[in-house]
């Protein structure tokens, strides 16, 4: 399951949506995708026609202090259209955000209810408030990656900077390292200042910018006018075809990163065959007596968290799991409470595509 943030502090910018029209161009490549929409302001919500919701219906139900009333994600799901579904939000969320900051958990609530629900989503797609508050490092806990739009404009460059330092800041403090990705929105081929702009922006993100390029397209306001998804009201526009070409790019992107594990497949197969004979026992260990939950994933298990990679805890407080694998170097990480972390135990490392690194062993 991939997390994907949108995030820009930046108001204005095409968040919302490239939040609502990635979600339903990833739907239509028939990607099982939640939309969890984390902006008090609840536009993505409204965009899908979702007007009216209780306060505890939404995604507040989540982060609201009195524990009997905090409700699953999966129990406030909302299904918008085929394959597609939605966490809608509420504007009482805007009045917890200082409360978060009293939280121990404050910063993991999101990345720990995500990962508590074993949702079986393929993407999920998180809209961010146009601030750097807790909600928005919520989400950028929880993301696997961070999708940043930029539209071609001056002040929309300048926040790019405090975003990136952000996300150091989480790499450095939760030793979590979500990769990082610049969209261009709204532009305008015909206008130099937007190619101007363009140029700065391929400079600051380098070869960590999207190719798609989302154009100005006046298609997008009609739809949300109509609260409808651009692929319902004008599925052959500008706008769709382009938002369907981000979903496709993010899609090949995430095919290449997981086209090792073809290998892997094999591997097991194999294991299935011949596993009595050649498998090694390999024990995962991790010092983690406040967990709720450990899961060890890597390239032997696909990097699934579910049952089968839950480590068992032991009366010291250490959360271990037996293994048998097939000769091979493998990567892998523990996920405790949502948090993804190296093995303390184990020195060897490698940078893994997200620019952050992965724990190596040999059998
Ligand atoms: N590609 C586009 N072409 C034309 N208009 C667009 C495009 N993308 C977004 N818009 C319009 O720009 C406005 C802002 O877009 P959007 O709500 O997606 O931004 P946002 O970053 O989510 O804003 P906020 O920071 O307030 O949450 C909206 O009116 C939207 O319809
Ligand atoms: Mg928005």
């Amino acid at each position: 399951m991939k997390i994907l943030a949108i995030a820009n502090q930046k108001g204005g910018c095409g968040k919302t949506t490239t939040a609502t029209s990635l979600s339903a161009a990833l739907a239509q490549r028939d990607k099982k995708t939640l939309l969890i929409d984390l902006d008090p302001q609840s536009h993505a919500s409204i965009a899908f026609g979702m007007l009216k919701v209780e306060p505890l219906n939404s995604i507040f139900s989540l982060f609201v202090n009195e524990t009997d009333k905090v409700k699953k994600i999966s129990d406030i799901v909302i299904n918008i259209e085929n394959r597609l579904d939605l966490v809608p939000s509420h504007i009482i969320l805007s009045t917890i955000e200082h409360e978060l900051k009293e939280r121990e958990d404050g910063l993991l609530i999101l990345a720990k209810a995500i990962g508590h629900a074993e949702l079986k989503y393929d993407y999920v797609i998180i809209d961010c408030p146009p601030n750097l508050g807790f909600l928005t490092f919520n989400a950028l806990r929880a993301a696997n990656e961070i999708i940043v739009p930029v539209e071609a404009s001056v002040f929309s460059i300048m926040g790019v900077g405090r975003l990136i330092s952000m996300v150091e800041l989480i790499k450095i403090k939760l030793h979590h390292a979500p990769h990082t990705k610049g969209l261009v929105t709204m532009h305008d081929e015909y206008s130099e200042f937007s190619e101007k702009m363009l140029r700065k922006i391929k400079y600051i993100f380098k070869d960590k910018l999207l190719k798609t390029i989302i154009p100005y397209d006046t298609a997008l306001r009609q739809a949300q006018e109509k609260l409808k998804s651009i692929f319902k009201d004008s599925p052959h526009s500008r706008a769709a075809h382009d938002y369907l070409a981000l979903a496709d790019e993010l899609l090949a992107l995430d095919k290449e990163a997981s086209a090792g594990n073809i290998y892997q497949e094999m591997r097991k197969m194999l294991h299935g065959v011949y596993g009595n004979i050649y498998s090694k026992e390999r024990v995962f260990r991790l010092y983690a007596p406040k967990a709720s939950d450990v899961y060890i994933v890597g390239d032997f298990n696909n990097w699934k968290i579910d049952e089968s990679s839950k480590l068992e805890k032991n009366v010291d407080g250490d959360w271990e799991k037996s293994l048998y694998l097939l000769p091979g170097r493998y990567r892998y990480k523990f996920v405790a409470d949502g948090l993804w972390l190296w093995d303390p135990q184990n020195s060897e490392k490698e940078p893994n595509p997200y620019g952050d690194f992965d724990s190596v062993f040999q059998i």
